[in-house]
């Protein structure tokens, strides 16, 4: 990997892979957090001289400009937080940001516009991708959360400039690296989240990986499912029994231990604080839903996170927005929280739902590394190469 350290950027216009898709409400950034985490890659740059051109997508414009997919509502909370004011390019190619590149100071920071406004973009055009890096002298990505994506920004310009992984970038190799293929073992995974097609890749790579597996989430009922539980009214998926089968076959052949939900907090109606009660995954009423895991399946987990010394974690174990059906999600992250702070665990989460879910268990902070990305980290955890990753290996 080609690392921001070994380029020489003193004078040199630097087009920086930013991952500004940030949560967004009536043109109000709502969480900085990927804002944050692009500070460190920026602050080295301008430290060392660089003039410092972000680029970045915003929502799914479809290569159209759309008005309220504008990533200029980015720019005063990007500005305090650098404590500079951050130029603004109403465009990502063309006349306004080749002026405004050209224009750049020592240490200044031009934000280019959405580059998805471009269908070149999506597309991965190398004629849109040679425009962008026209702009500057070398490339920097920094943005591992969108480096699933083979488009112009991510990778294709790439293969105009000399290319190099941001901080950021570095941090989420190094960690996903270090905890899932040079794990300190025993390793434990632990995925939820409602469905199992959608992870289904994943699983399949985990088991292969990992010492242990525990699944919880309405997923896990799918699971029960296939080991022949009656789930009543819960929500699984029945076309994939045969699936949830196989999963745990491979799990067999490549000794990987899985954990499924001993019992389960199950209800009638699927709303806040509904009537309730702890049944076993075996007594499942045909007219009830296992919305959380149950007490005994908590303590059962919190004993394979002991037994662990690396975790990675993917989506919460029930209806974690729903309270108190996200009771089993908390305690379980409290755990970890505490393991990874007084006992070493190597305890590392991201994927959508993940951050929200631990940050709403209030122990993000505690955890050795949690991933900005979503589906990046999820096609991370399926084996996938990563194209933006891939592009700043290559010779
Ligand atoms: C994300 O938010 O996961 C990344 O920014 C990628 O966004 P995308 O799914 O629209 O490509």
């Amino acid at each position: 990997l080609r690392r921001i350290e070994d380029a020489e950027v003193d004078g040199k216009r630097v087009l920086v892979r930013v991952d500004f898709n940030v949560p967004m409400r009536e043109g109000q950034v709502t969480d900085d957090t990927r804002l944050k985490a692009a500070l460190p890659t920026i602050a080295w740059l301008r430290s060392h001289g660089a003039k410092v051109i972000l680029a970045a997508h915003f929502g799914r414009p479809k290569g159209a400009r759309e008005p309220d997919m504008s990533l200029r509502p980015v720019l005063a909370p990007l500005s305090e937080l650098l404590a500079t004011k951050v130029l603004f390019a109403e465009d990502c190619v063309g006349e306004s940001a080749e002026r405004a590149a050209k224009a750049l100071q020592t240490g200044d920071v031009l934000l280019l516009e959405n580059t998805r406004f471009h269908a070149g973009e999506e597309a991965n055009d190398p004629e849109f991708a040679a425009r962008l890096a026209g702009l500057a002298d070398l490339y920097v990505n920094d943005a591992f959360s969108a480096a699933h994506r083979a488009h112009a920004s991510t990778e294709g310009v790439a293969h105009h400039l000399p290319a190099y992984a941001g901080k950021a970038m570095e941090r989420e190799i190094d960690h996903l690296t270090a905890a899932l293929e040079a794990p300190t073992r025993p390793l434990l995974a632990v995925v939820g989240g409602a469905k199992v097609s959608t992870k289904l890749d994943l699983l399949k790579n985990l088991v292969s990986k990992v010492d242990r597996l525990f699944v919880g989430g309405a997923m896990a009922n799918t699971f029960l499912a296939a080991k022949g539980h009656d789930v009543g009214a819960s929500l699984h998926e029945a076309d994939l029994l045969t699936t949830a089968r196989e999963i745990l076959d491979i799990a067999g052949q490549s000794d990987c231990d899985i954990l499924l939900p001993v019992d389960g907090v199950v209800t009638k109606e699927f709303k806040a604080h509904a009537e309730r009660r702890v049944a076993q995954v075996d007594d499942i009423k045909p007219d009830e839903m296992m919305l959380d895991c149950g007490p005994d399946t908590v303590d059962r987990l919190a004993d394979a996170i002991a037994a662990a010394r690396t975790l990675v974690w993917n989506g919460p174990l029930g209806a974690f927005e729903t309270p108190p059906f996200d009771t089993a999600t908390v305690e379980a992250a409290n755990f970890a929280a505490g393991r990874a702070r007084n006992h070493n665990l190597v305890a590392v989460a991201g994927g959508g739902d993940t951050v929200a879910a631990l940050n709403h268990a209030g122990v993000a902070e505690d955890f050795t590394f949690v991933s900005t990305a979503g589906g990046a980290f999820l096609e991370w955890l399926e084996g996938k190469t990563l194209p933006g990753v891939a592009v700043l290996k290559e010779d």
